[in-house]
């Protein structure tokens, strides 16, 4: 077992720290006992993640004297609905939680966002803990303390900012992570080195088959260093006035993939690997990155097994699902353009420009 010293994330009196290690997911009770909480504790998960890891968190929750509660939601981005939320909230009244009481979110960015939102509106907050089990929840989702649910006119509509009182991070749970999710979920860890450090990408270079067969040392320094990035980022702009915009390089023609192919045929990290080979072709098409650093990038998400050609889709429908988006400002839309690896910056770039980026693209991708 790693005990390594946890990343601190300062946000005044929201301020936590993010423990990662192999075996953390052992030692929940303890960390419990260290922010010196006494009072009761709800476990949200999905069935799937309890059958992993259930027996092991209560075991770990025990031992600390504490007699979780476990309330399930079904697996999935289709139940991170309010009516779920309501489930959740009919087990902590049933139960008779207080304002004292506290949520662990224990899961993918799914049950992260939704227990979190539970936690955030419950009797106007209690306190909660993520214990991400994802890539994708372990990077990204759990720090920064956004939360919420989708709603059927689309995804993520409602929410509210609930910082939780700590985050719990176990690399070794992703070993049951389906192969696929896996490998999306690494198109963040890309991103990280992308926009901040390119120290880190060329870690990932050097490094990439074993982090693709998910080498445990190797795969922790990714989580470690992506989860700091991040920290650093929300420290730096808690509620995404400026900075932590950039946390969306790829991500703008990375949704306009997912919304056109429904969500289905291509996943999030996908997505967002296509959108930062388009943002980074941009880049060069605006004179503002080098073609050598596009060539890393494409290199390094095929070594993880990623994709890196956009599917067949009509530039017109590009344009329209962006222009639906929140990034657009007038006739422009904002993107977040790599300067080189490393550093990125926020541009705007005029929709007739675009336009006839988009007919080039399938020729140059
Ligand atoms: N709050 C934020 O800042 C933020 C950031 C990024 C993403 N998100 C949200 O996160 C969600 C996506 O998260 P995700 O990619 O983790 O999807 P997910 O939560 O649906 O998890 C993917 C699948 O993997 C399973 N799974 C999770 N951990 C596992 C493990 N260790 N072993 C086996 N199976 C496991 C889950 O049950 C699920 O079936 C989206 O809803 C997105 O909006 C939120
Ligand atoms: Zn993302």
């Amino acid at each position: 077992m790693t005990q390594k010293k946890p990343i601190h994330l300062d946000l005044g009196k929201n301020s936590y720290d993010i423990f990662i290690g192999q075996g953390e997911i052992d030692r929940l009770g303890e960390r419990l006992e260290t922010v010196d909480f006494k009072g009761k504790v709800a476990v949200v998960t999905n069935p799937k993640i309890e059958k992993l890891y259930g027996s092991r968190v209560k075991k770990s929750l025990q031992k600390s004297g504490y007699r979780p509660l476990v309330l399930q939601i079904p697996a999935g981005e289709r139940y991170k609905t309010l009516k779920q939320i309501g489930r959740v909230y009919d087990g902590l009244i049933e139960n008779r939680f207080e304002r004292k009481d506290l949520v662990i979110a224990l899961g993918g960015g799914v049950i992260g966002d939704m227990a979190g939102f539970a936690a955030a509106t419950f009797l106007r907050g209690i306190p909660f803990v993520q214990c991400p089990t994802s890539v994708v929840a372990q990077v990204d989702a759990s720090i920064g303390g956004k939360t919420g649910v989708d709603h059927a006119r689309g995804k993520n509509l409602i929410g509210a900012f609930h910082q939780p009182r700590f985050v719990s991070t176990d690399p070794a749970v992703l070993g049951t992570l389906p192969k696929r999710e896996y490998i999306s979920g690494l198109a963040e860890v890309v991103k990280y080195g992308v926009i901040a450090d390119e120290t880190f990408f060329q870690y990932l270079e050097q490094n990439s088959r074993e982090i693709r067969a998910l080498k445990i040392e190797k795969v922790s320094d990714c989580i470690e260093r992506s989860s700091a990035i991040k920290a650093a980022i929300v420290q730096s702009d808690e509620r995404e006035s400026g900075l932590r915009k950039i946390l969306n390089y790829g991500h703008t023609i990375g949704h306009a993939v997912e919304t056109l192919t429904g969500y289905r045929s291509v996943r999030h990290g996908e997505g967002v690997a296509m959108g930062m080979i388009a943002a980074s072709r941009l880049a060069v098409e605006m004179g503002v990155l080098h073609p050598h650093d596009v060539d890393r990038q494409t290199a390094l998400l095929k070594d993880f097994g990623l994709p890196v050609k956009l599917p067949d889709l009509d530039p017109a429908d590009i344009l329209n699902v962006m222009a639906g988006d929140k990034k657009v400002m007038g006739g422009e839309i904002y993107f977040v353009l790599p300067k080189k690896i490393g550093s990125v910056e926020m541009m705007k770039v005029d929709k007739k420009v675009l336009r006839r980026f988009l007919k080039t693209l399938p020729k140059t991708v």
